[in-house]
């Protein structure tokens, strides 16, 4: 069969270039280092990893710097590509794969001029094949043959030493028409159940292929016989992207599943999603192992025939070998009243682990099929990982990340005493209720948007017919494989579970990201240089450390729900306002996830990395829609995460995913939820974001020539996208950057500038003019509290640095009257722009405007204007508790640590205000 080795050629992923080979050195001129870092300490295990390092505006040219990485002056088995650029087209970030063998204790990252000296050419043991109707990808410790077309993803997993321990992974799909909503009534609905499997659409391969490779496949749900839905059939459905990474040298290969619902709530249910392998068994049954993960390094161990515990002892050795995983000696050599008698000796078909709570998880096995099951003792929270194969034929441990964290979610191993096993991954599991995506309340009689206004006024839900729809929401998981030659020790597989529940991650050093300002300039490093300054550092940490034990405490997890944090708090309950209308999940109001990132940046803290990473994983998926109508909007905050009415850009705003995007060097998942913000200006013209509270003489016209959008709210989303598809040099860069300058263009030609509020965007090439009640642009005012707070003045500080000199003068000069006239006085107001802008809040959020404003113009009254908005208007008083409280006894339905002067939005504009204040303005602390 005619096939194509690959070598250092063409492009590679969505937003890089493959530009580098390696270079061991980096003591000659024009060179530049970079410290890389650990998040946690070195980690035991490491099967490769990827991560980003930004650089300095104009320093490193793509076509004459060569990126390498090194450790303890010796070169590392890497492969470098360029993730983003400057306006000047100098290097901005680059993503640096490392290969499995290469775990050092830290690492340097070079940069070098091309002609400094010979680079040499770096040999890689990962061998791609790219057929017609396969992919086969070598890693030097396991083969993986992925199939590009059909039902199966992956058709084989071969050791190095030619065993087969995994064949026909596919991605397995059960739903049902209906649930019985009450058991105890007569009439039940007759309900049909499907089963689906994979289907492919299509299948890519990197092309570098040195340290890494990465394997998408594409495709959607089709019905298969089974279930009983003989009579009526299902559409496709449910699409999916499976990213499959191996690394050069690796025996494991990391699984990226995103899956988008594209159902219809009241007649898809689905009951389970999983992810399947088959295993060859061929060992005795007395020497096939399984292992079932589960608490604090827990393993389940035990052979498919156990030949400990009976009445006859065939012998020590024979004993301690099947435990330990290893083959018995002989049978021969066994005593005979047991090697005499395997016959009575059941054997254990099919095991189950289900996980139905954060808190606790059921264990059985059974023989087969037609036979009750045996429960196993459970226990409260399992690791996610199972192993099946035999003691000298290896086989294959699967692991779930944030197993438990994801609940429903189980493992099923399955034909273990038959010459094929099945071990499968349950991101849903079919053992819990099924999926009810149904809105959670029928609309209470609410007919207008006088009524939903009215709603409004007392549960805070924005609510609308038709709006509280899950169409086109996402939840992307992390699964692992492993292939082994032989059954591996239990505390391996302890480790691995450690390994798949915390990947280890590099990072640059912070320093030199603060210094490179390709994330702005309007953070930096604690410096702790004096008692106001400590407060405040004292302050944020509290928070960030107060929201991660409320997940713990308050049970913030679930299969849509892990990685959000709720809204408002109700004192009177002791209980955050789970089931209040807007009061409920958060959904990105007023950014926490930009206070969470920085606060990173700034700290380093691990913990705060991986909470944070969750956050994004989350927000980025369930609260936006990534097909239909809306798809590139997000959903207002609500007690479903698509259940209010209010769908707009602000909460799928690209801003709150790029730390993260970056420092993985392209995470290709969050890449794709980037790009599809590109669109999003396209749902304006479906939906009016602010239909229920546009004055009556104002008109929304859904004309793509004259849209009327908010300069700030809705042009952050979309410049935060721009830039990145600018920075990327992604497809339709030249577009971006385009429509960047084009809208700046615009905002800056206002009279008004950002004051404005809303104005007339053109979407097709970019152009803003007044609205149409202002024709000859005299000059609107229409200052909301909220246009700056859902990314508004970080975006802004990215341009700033990223067009550097170019940055245009009249639309920084915008920006800086918005910056100081959104808190100057009222008289202040009406001086210059002829009206005042009326009751505003969220003053302490915008002190951080102040303070930029003061910053650049150097007003040092106006640094002081700031830090007066900053502790003494609204938002968390320096005189609040900042501690919380032990609730329990029967206050409590278990004993929680309450904060109830803590909501949410003042954590995001607090710690933003305090983390850009101190940078911007620091040194003017009171
Ligand atoms: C590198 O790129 C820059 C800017 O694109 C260009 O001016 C320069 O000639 C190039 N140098 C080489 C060696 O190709
Ligand atoms: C790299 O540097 C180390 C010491 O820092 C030196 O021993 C080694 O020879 C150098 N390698 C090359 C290829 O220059
Ligand atoms: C590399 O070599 C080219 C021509 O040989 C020269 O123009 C360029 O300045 C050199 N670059 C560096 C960084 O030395
Ligand atoms: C499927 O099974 C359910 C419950 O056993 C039954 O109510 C329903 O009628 C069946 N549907 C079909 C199409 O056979
Ligand atoms: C692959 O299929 C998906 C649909 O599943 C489609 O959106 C995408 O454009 C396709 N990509 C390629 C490279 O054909
Ligand atoms: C498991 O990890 C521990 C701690 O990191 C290490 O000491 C031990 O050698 C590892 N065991 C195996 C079998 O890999
Ligand atoms: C629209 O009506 C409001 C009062 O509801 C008024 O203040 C405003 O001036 C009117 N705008 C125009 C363009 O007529």
């Amino acid at each position: 069969m005619p096939s194509q080795v690959f070598s250092l050629v063409a492009a590679f992923g969505l937003c890089g270039q493959v530009m580098s080979q390696l270079y061991p050195n980096s003591t000659t001129p024009n060179s530049g280092t970079v410290k890389i870092q650990w998040l946690d300490e070195k980690p035991a295990y490491s099967p490769g990893t990827t991560f980003g390092v930004p650089w300095p505006r104009g320093k490193y040219q793509a076509n004459d710097t060569i990126f390498s990485v090194v450790s303890n002056g010796d070169h590392v088995a890497t492969e470098s590509w360029i993730t983003g650029y400057w306006s000047d087209s100098s290097v901005k970030w680059t993503a640096h794969a490392i290969a499995a063998s290469a775990l050092e204790n830290d690492y340097t990252v070079n940069a070098v001029s091309k002609n400094s000296t010979a680079v040499p050419s770096e040999t890689s043991s990962l061998e791609v094949t790219d057929s017609l109707d396969t992919i086969k990808v070598d890693t030097g410790k396991i083969t993986a043959t992925f199939s590009k077309t059909g039902n199966i993803l992956v058709q084989e997993l071969k050791t190095s030493s030619g065993q087969v321990v995994g064949q026909n992974g596919k991605l397995i799909l059960r739903s049902q028409s209906s649930v019985f909503d009450d058991e105890d009534k007569q009439g039940q609905p007759a309900v049909q159940y499907f089963n689906f499997e994979s289907k492919i659409d299509n299948v890519t391969v990197s092309k570098n292929n040195i340290a890494r490779t990465l394997v998408s496949v594409h495709g959607d749900h089709r019905q298969i016989n089974g279930g009983n839905s003989t009579t009526s059939t299902h559409k496709d459905w449910l699409p999916f992207v499976v990213r499959f990474y191996l690394y050069a040298n690796s025996e494991s290969i990391k699984i990226v599943h995103s899956l988008i619902y594209d159902g219809v709530p009241e007649t898809d249910f689905v009951r389970g999603i999983g992810l399947r392998f088959d295993v060859p068994l061929a060992d005795e049954f007395y020497d096939r192992h399984i292992r079932i993960a589960g608490v604090d390094g827990g393993i389940l161990n035990e052979a498919v025939q156990g030949i400990t515990g009976l009445r006859r002892d065939p012998g020590q050795a024979v004993r301690t070998a099947q435990y330990e995983g290893k083959k018995t000696p002989a049978l021969d050599t066994w005593d005979t009243r047991v090697s005499s008698r395997l016959q009575w000796i059941p054997t254990w078909n099919d095991y189950s682990l289900t996980q139905l709570s954060s808190d606790g998880f059921t264990l059985k096995k059974r023989t087969k099929a037609g036979q009750s099951w045996v429960n196993i003792p459970g226990s409260t929270r399992a690791g996610g990982l199972a192993y099946l194969g035999g003691a000298t034929k290896g086989g294959l441990a699967f692991g779930l990340r944030n197993f438990w964290k994801q609940y429903p979610s189980q493992i099923d191993i399955s034909n273990a005493a038959t010459d094929v096993g099945a071990i499968t991954l349950w991101l849903y599991s079919p053992a819990a209720q099924p999926l009810d995506t149904r809105p959670f309340h029928d609309g209470l009689g609410e007919e207008d948007y006088a009524d939903q206004l009215d709603a409004l006024e007392i549960t805070y839900e924005d609510w609308e017919g038709g709006y509280d729809s899950p169409y086109g929401v996402a939840k992307t998981s992390e699964l692992f494989l492993f292939g082994f030659d032989s059954t591996p020790e239990s505390e391996t597989l302890a480790n691995l579970t450690q390994y798949i529940n915390s990947p280890p991650v590099l990072i640059a050093d912070r320093d030199h990201i603060a210094q490179s300002e390709a994330l702005g300039t309007y953070w930096q490093r604690p410096e702790n240089s004096s008692a106001s300054a400590q407060t405040i550092e004292d302050h944020l940490n509290f928070l960030t450390q107060f929201y991660q034990g409320q997940v713990s405490q308050r049970k913030w997890y679930g299969f849509w729900d892990h990685g959000d944090v709720m809204h408002t708090y109700d004192v009177d309950r002791h209980e955050w306002r789970y089931d209040v209308g807007g009061y409920a999940w958060d959904n990105s109001e007023l950014s926490p996830n930009l206070f969470f990132w920085n606060q990173f940046l700034r700290t380093g803290q691990a913990d705060l990395y991986r909470f944070a990473e969750a956050h994004t994983r989350h927000t980025g998926e369930t609260d936006v829609y990534h097909l239909g109508p809306w798809k590139g909007l997000g959903t207002r905050h609500g007690v479903n995460h698509w259940s209010d009415s209010s769908k707009q850009i602000r909460i799928s705003q690209p801003q709150y995913r790029k730390v993260f995007y970056y420092l993985t060097g392209g995470d290709e998942r969050v890449g794709d939820l980037l790009t599809e913000i590109l669109d999003a200006e396209k749902a304006f013209l479906v939906v009016d974001p602010r239909r229920k509270v546009r004055a009556a003489n104002i008109t929304y016209v859904a004309d793509p020539e004259a849209l009327l959008i908010d300069v700030g709210l809705d042009w952050s989303g979309q410049a935060a996208a721009w830039l990145i598809e600018y920075e990327c040099r992604g497809p339709r860069w030249q577009e971006a950057k385009s429509k960047l300058l084009e809208t700046m263009k615009g905002i800056a030609n206002l009279k008004n500038g950002f004051v404005t509020g809303e104005a007339l965007y053109n979407l097709y090439n970019g152009t803003i003019v007044p609205p149409s009640q202002d024709p000859d642009n005299k000059g609107v005012v229409g200052v909301s509290h909220l246009t700056a707070v859902f990314g508004l003045v970080e975006v802004i500080a990215e341009l700033t640095t990223h067009f550097g000199d170019d940055f245009p003068a009249d639309f920084e000069k915008a920006w800086l009257d918005y910056c100081y006239y959104f808190g100057a006085s009222q008289e202040e107001q009406l001086a210059r722009y002829g009206k005042a802008f009326g009751k505003l809040n969220l003053h302490q959020g915008h002190s951080r405007l102040t303070a930029y404003a003061a910053k650049h113009s150097g007003n040092v009254t106006l640094a002081a204007r700031a830090w007066n908005e900053f502790y003494n208007t609204d938002g968390f008083s320096p005189d609040a508790p900042w501690k919380s409280e032990r609730i329990d006894g029967s206050k409590v339905l278990s004993p929680v640590d309450e904060a109830a002067w803590v909501s949410t939005n003042d954590v995001g504009q607090y710690g933003l205000a305090a983390i850009e204040n101190l940078a911007l303005i620091g040194g003017y602390l009171p």
